[in-house]
């Protein structure tokens, strides 16, 4: 049997538009990915046939496979060089692997986050201010915020990119602005994937660039910031990784929650009203609000994960477990896909998968639950911080009057391939 070798630069123009337009599509209309998900896991063979595994056993399996199934899947969209998650283990993976833990024990989060949160929901309720943008006025700043301690005191020398004296203080909103725009098209290739038009890689191929010659400029400071002794090339490397790793995907998660949200008035409801009756302050230090709303954030990035598929190389030929009665074939050199999306809805392992649940009790599958953050020794070092932020800028959110989609004047959400690039909300 042979599996998917498909070579995305041998695809026709057209032929590429169209099946990343049904890729964006389907990313959109994440019902239908689970429809599609629910009939593989019905047919575990068909998805065997075309390399793709849908139940949560086997999605697992795969997962924790990390010789047989191998990251580089990702080296191909990552438009600003090598970095950890699209290696393979060794030296450099490891020693790479140490320094984003040692990074991510800087942050102070949700301390951070909940400051950044009040500070913007502040502006956002000062009178007259009817309508925002949830992703430009809120989400990037809470999470750049929250991220900032990454480079430590190099931060502003990062976003100026220069190592001058008056780049080490903090630097304007407008270049904190073009920095993250420039990192959310570096992340956006990974997601866009193989699929990607010609133009849209293009796109983030410029702003890698533009990424790697800022980072370039200053790994001196950061380098002290981070008390290393590597060689400019390695704090370069990681650098340029942590930049475009850290921000655009935990934005683009936040948003997607909030979509998720606003779909479910009934819960949105409840859970403003229990914000409103905490009040303003006892609603940033009520642990068990917080903890509900903790609860909230997952069950709502389950329904609408930001990695609905994750891919693999097939180094050398093996086989596969899909839950069919024999194997899938796997020859090396072709790829396989997980549809992280289906096993998250897999009722053989989550009770009551279709409902929308934030309480359940995942038993043995506990960390099935995080599935969004991939699994195993190769899922998101960043996980529980991630998930630390959203829950801050949520609680913000819920502080505000009621919120909708901003739907006069044009459409309420703007997209750039998979990526939401604006959701404009008003306050009713
Ligand atoms: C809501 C936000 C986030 C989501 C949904 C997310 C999701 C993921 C997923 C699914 C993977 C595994 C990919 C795979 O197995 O192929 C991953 C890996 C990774 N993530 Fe995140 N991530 C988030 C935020 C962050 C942040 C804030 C950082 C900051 C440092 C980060 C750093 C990484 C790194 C370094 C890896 C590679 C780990 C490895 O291969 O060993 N992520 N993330």
């Amino acid at each position: 049997m042979k599996l998917s070798t498909y070579e995305p630069d041998a695809l026709q123009p057209g032929a590429r538009s169209l099946s990343y337009g049904v890729f964006c599509w389907l990313n959109r209309h994440i019902t239908v990915l689970r429809a599609l998900g629910a009939l593989l896991r019905r047919w575990p063979s068909v998805g065997g046939l075309f390399g793709m595994v849908a139940r949560a056993s086997a999605v697992k399996d795969v997962l924790t496979r990390t010789r047989s199934f191998s990251n580089t899947a990702h080296a191909a969209n990552m438009v600003s060089g090598d970095y950890l998650i699209g290696m393979d283990p060794g030296p450099t993976y490891s020693a790479d692997r140490d320094l984003v833990h040692a990074r991510l024990a800087a942050l102070d989060v949700p301390a951070d986050s909940d400051a950044e949160a009040q500070r913007r929901i502040k502006d956002l309720s000062k009178p007259g201010a009817a309508e925002f943008d949830l992703i430009d006025d809120y989400l990037m700043w809470v999470v750049f915020h929250a991220m900032r301690p990454l480079f430590g005191d190099a931060i502003g020398a990062v976003v100026a990119g220069s190592a001058t004296n008056a780049a080490q203080g903090d630097v304007d909103e407008g270049l904190q602005r073009q920095y993250m725009l420039e990192i959310r098209y570096v992340a956006g290739q990974l997601l866009a994937g193989n699929l990607a038009t010609l133009d849209l890689r293009r796109r983030a191929e410029s702003c890698g660039d533009a990424l790697q010659a800022r980072i370039d400029r200053v790994t001196g400071p950061i380098g002290a910031a981070w008390g290393v002794k590597s060689s400019s090339e390695d704090i370069e490397r990681n650098a340029v990784g942590l930049a475009w790793i850290s921000h655009p995907v935990t934005v683009q998660s936040g948003a997607l929650v909030m979509q998720e949200l606003l779909g479910r008035q009934k819960v949105y409801e409840q859970l403003r009203s229990r914000a409103r009756a905490l009040g303003e302050s006892r609603v940033w230090t009520d642990p068990d609000f917080r903890k509900a709303v903790r609860n909230h954030v997952l069950e709502l990035m389950r329904f609408r994960p930001i990695f609905p598929l994750l891919a693999r190389d097939v180094p050398r030929d093996t086989e596969m477990e899909t839950g069919a009665r024999s194997n899938a074939g796997c020859p090396g050199g072709g790829k396989v896909s997980l549809l992280s999306i289906a096993a998250l809805f897999d009722p053989s392992a989550v009770p009551q998968s279709g409902r929308f649940c934030p309480n359940r009790d995942w038993g043995s599958e506990d960390a099935l639950r995080y599935l969004m953050f991939g699994y195993g020794y190769r899922q998101c070092p960043a996980r529980d911080y991630a998930v630390d932020i959203l829950t801050s800028a949520l609680i913000g959110l819920l502080t505000l009057p009621r919120l909708q989609l901003a739907r006069g004047e044009g459409k309420a959400i703007a997209y750039d391939g998979p990526l939401m690039l604006c959701m404009r909300m008003r306050i009713t």
